[in-house]
């Protein structure tokens, strides 16, 4: 079991509310749960297991006999912290109530024991049905938390309780019940993002391909676990960030003025900017003539990281390497000599990872832990460094 409870069992049931799910199961991701999908057989007449596997980046099965050598509702049922039945239909509450395991979904609830908040949606008569009113309340009794469904206009013309709640309703009843959300309560976390600008005259400066996406995912997913998040901004865009402190700069040397004042009181440091190696000798006032903008002279920006570790007391300290060729050794040698707890390294040949949503490459830790990563998005990044600034924060 990882030390952060979140692998979460989405069963979805045969209610035309399901298409909903597939908004649920995205923000759910977005909140850094990691998501199995798995649908009733009926179910699919509504959401095929094509879309659930293409949303979830996982295996979808609906029957016990499928990967039976694996056992999978014994592993599935293990490896999850928790369940959410989102839509529950009349039926499917039944069967539950019943003690059932006629799919792969009543299999693994029976075999669980673990939170199960369970979503109903259906016409107001089923649910009002003395039926389905005991069959709740048996589930209830069973510890099981299960929404009131929503008042209003249903799939027909009918109204009444019976609709799918919003999802963020949703999101936010399952917050409360699973509570893992809230373990970086109390952390100060100071993040860098974007790219620096080294200014050559007013018009010109030397740059760098970093939109600072990864800062953006960084910041947004460790606000939701409840840290207080300092941002260091070089020019990338902060409109989505409003609710955090966000220094704002352009060059290097603003950057490090800026975090090395924040720097003692956080508890945890991530590098993600990509700071410009160099800069120009010179800045000038005038705009600099093309007949005799031939050569500009460089000198070194001094290594932030490395800095600010020779200072560092209990803090963690993150960094980010961006690379084209040796990236597990090049991306070693920087974790020993910028003295860092974590590194992850990314592959930016072909100019990939820049401004894109999704990342490749792999976090090194300096107990010498590799964990490859594949197409993951930013966000599932963000929490996974999250996940190791938290355990090695003790
Ligand atoms: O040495 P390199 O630029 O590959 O190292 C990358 C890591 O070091 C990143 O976390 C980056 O933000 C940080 N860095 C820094 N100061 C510099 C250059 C890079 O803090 N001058």
């Amino acid at each position: 079991m990882s030390a952060i409870a979140r692998e979460v069992v989405l069963g979805v049931g045969a209610g035309i509310a399901a298409y909903k799910s597939c908004d649920l199961l995205r923000r759910l991701q977005d909140r850094g749960y990691a998501v199995t999908v798995v649908p009733t057989p009926s179910s699919l007449n509504f959401v095929g297991a094509a879309t659930w596997q293409a949303l979830s980046g996982r295996p979808v099965a609906t029957h016990v006999w499928e990967n039976s050598h694996e056992v999978s509702h014994i592993s599935l049922a293990q490896r999850a912290h928790f369940f959410l039945i989102a839509p529950a239909t009349a039926d499917l509450i039944a069967r539950m109530s019943a003690g059932r395991a006629d799919d792969l979904l009543t299999n693994l609830i029976l075999a669980a024991n673990v939170p199960i908040m369970i979503v109903p949606a259906m016409h107001p008569q089923m649910w009002n049905d003395a039926a389905t009113v005991a069959n709740v309340a048996t589930l209830r009794s069973r510890g099981y938390v299960v929404m009131e469904p929503e008042i209003g206009r249903l799939t027909g013309s009918d109204s009444g309780q019976g609709r799918f709640p919003q999802v963020s309703s949703i999101i936010e009843r399952f917050d409360q019940l699973t509570g893992n959300l809230r373990d970086l309560q109390g952390k100060r976390i100071l993040i860098s993002g974007g790219g620096t600008r080294e200014s050559i005259d007013p018009v010109r400066f030397i740059g760098n391909r970093s939109s600072g996406k990864q800062a953006t995912a960084l910041a947004t997913a460790a606000v939701l676990r409840g840290a207080e998040v300092t941002l260091v901004a070089a020019n990338m865009d902060t409109s989505s960030l409003d609710t955090l402190a966000v220094h704002h700069v352009e060059s290097a040397a603003q950057m490090h003025l800026a975090l090395a004042k924040e720097f003692e009181s956080c508890d945890v440091l991530i590098m993600c900017a990509a700071v410009a190696d160099a800069k120009p000798s010179q800045s000038t006032i005038e705009k600099i003539k093309k007949a005799i903008f031939t050569t500009i002279e460089l000198e070194p920006n001094p290594d932030i990281l490395a800095e600010l570790s020779r200072k560092k007391s209990q803090q963690i300290m993150i960094g980010f390497a961006a690379e084209t060729s040796n990236l597990i050794t090049s991306a070693q040698a920087k974790l020993k000599s910028k003295g860092l707890d974590v590194i992850y390294v990314n592959d930016v040949s072909d100019g990939a990872i820049f401004g894109k949503d999704t990342t490749s490459g792999t976090i090194i830790t300096r107990n010498g832990e590799e964990i490859a990563l594949k197409e993951v998005s930013k966000d599932a990044l963000a929490h996974l460094l999250l996940d190791h600034a938290l355990r090695q924060l003790g």
